[in-house]
């Protein structure tokens, strides 16, 4: 019997319960494994759970499951950020096995954690932490020992995802769509993360860091996130025969890497345009391999508790990859070398800011009736010409805009 410790009885918590009761007597029958739940840690003991929790012990004490040396894998879904890098770290130092869905914790922690584990000889899987159910992790890693990996890029965030589907589609408003995304479950406790980019630009950093095999952080990333996108941007994007996907991206060039989160306008019949709702779709770019896609589930319940499951099961039959998975390539940031065209809408614009984006301007999508009727206050969206992303923000900033005064999306070609 393989028993587990597990932080976290929230979504994804009571989602591992519910498919280690349904499943587990078939599990051991197929795998000859039996996975077991002994104790589960919470904030509140006293807290009603909508779930089966015979024969699960419930604690707020972290020091019940580390001290207990019958568990052997501790599973961390609590979504806290420096408890779970204590409870990860102890538990290595403990000789427990780790499995986590937690990527702030991974990404901020990755170099340090992934060095213990390989010194204890002890699994750390994250699995759930990218791309939801998606088995994309471990694809990568079996990939990388054959391939260089020059290229990653995705749409990594449900609710994200799905505020955009559902405001193209369905021309909801923005506010309404995130509180629906919430009650199901796709939201981080706080979903800034999420609309702000940040939970994207995390996924990025860890995907970015194994596929490349260099050091490359949190703030080695560009950010941009959908929370400024208004009705008058999605009215204007499907007059382009398009859509809007939050895209991140990572490339190897020359002897760098660039690296970046941002909306991005794609036509209707591009790969990604029919990623919607809550789906994820990854890419990864070998040089023997060639281009691989994985799609599925991006965010909720099920389809993450399965991927953190499917780790356990793993570190059960002994299966996963030995050794720390992170690579010492040095490489440069090139972020600065990052070009496009652009869409770019500001709100309260001014005949003054049109006049000063003009160079950089290749078409005009606000009606020039608008502007000679008004000499302020009007939403001005433009297209750019082909330009430095570096150089577009540069004038940006020198207009003095509002942080969220403005959207800006990247074409994609
Ligand atoms: P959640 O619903 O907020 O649940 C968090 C659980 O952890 C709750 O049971 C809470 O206890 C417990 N908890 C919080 N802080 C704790 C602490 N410091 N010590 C002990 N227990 C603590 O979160 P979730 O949606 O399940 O997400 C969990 C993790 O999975 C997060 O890292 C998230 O990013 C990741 N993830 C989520 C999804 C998704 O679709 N939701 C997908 C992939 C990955 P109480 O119940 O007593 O409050
Ligand atoms: N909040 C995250 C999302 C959960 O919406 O993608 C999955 O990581």
């Amino acid at each position: 019997m393989v028993k587990i410790g597990l932080l976290g009885l929230g979504t994804i918590g009571r989602g591992i319960v519910e498919i280690i009761n349904e499943r587990r007597e078939y599990l051991k029958a197929a795998t000859g494994v039996d996975l077991r739940i002994k104790t589960a840690l919470v904030r509140d003991i006293n807290k009603k759970r909508d779930v089966d929790l015979s024969d699960i012990i419930l604690t707020d004490n972290f020091e019940d499951i580390l001290g207990n040396e019958e568990i052997d894998i501790l599973v961390e879904v609590t979504g806290d950020l420096e408890s779970a890098y204590d409870y990860i770290t102890r538990g290595l130092k403990a000789g427990k096995h780790i499995v986590t869905a937690n990527k702030a914790v991974v990404s901020k922690y990755f170099e340090e954690i992934s060095q213990l584990a390989a010194e204890k000889d002890l699994a750390f899987l994250y699995e759930a932490s990218v791309g939801g159910g998606i088995p994309v992790l471990k694809p990568l890693r079996e990939q990388l020992a054959l391939n260089r990996i020059d290229q990653v890029q995705g749409i990594l965030n449900g609710t994200c995802n799905y505020i955009l589907t559902r405001m193209v589609n369905e021309n909801k408003e923005y506010d309404e769509v995130l509180k629906i995304a919430q009650r199901l479950g796709y939201a981080e406790a706080d979903p800034t993360a999420d609309v702000k980019g940040h939970d994207t630009l995390r996924k990025l950093r860890i995907l970015a860091s194994l596929a490349l095999q260099g050091k490359i952080q949190e703030e080695d990333i560009i950010l941009y996130g959908i929370s400024n996108i208004s009705k008058l941007d999605v009215e204007n994007i499907k007059k382009m025969d398009s859509t809007i996907k939050l895209i991140a991206e990572a490339k190897r060039v020359y002897n760098g890497f660039t690296a970046i989160v941002q909306p991005t306008i794609v036509k209707n019949n591009n790969y990604f345009a029919n990623v919607n709702m809550a789906f994820n779709s990854i890419s990864f770019t070998g040089n023997f391999v060639g281009e691989l896609k994985f799609y599925g589930a991006g965010a909720g319940k099920d389809p993450t508790a399965n991927a953190v499951l499917s780790d356990c099961l793993d570190i059960a039959l002994n299966s996963y990859r030995k050794g720390n998975p992170l690579g010492k390539e040095s490489l440069v940031n090139l972020n600065s070398e990052l070009m496009g065209r652009y869409y770019l809408r500001i709100s309260k614009a001014s005949r003054d800011i049109l006049e000063r984006l003009e160079d950089m301007t290749k078409e005009l999508l606000t009606d020039e009736q608008v502007i000679k009727n008004k000499k302020e206050g009007f939403d001005l969206a433009i297209i750019t010409k082909l330009v430095k992303l570096s150089s577009l923000n540069d004038l940006i900033a020198n207009l003095g805009l509002e942080k969220d005064q403005y959207f800006l999306a990247k074409i994609m070609e």
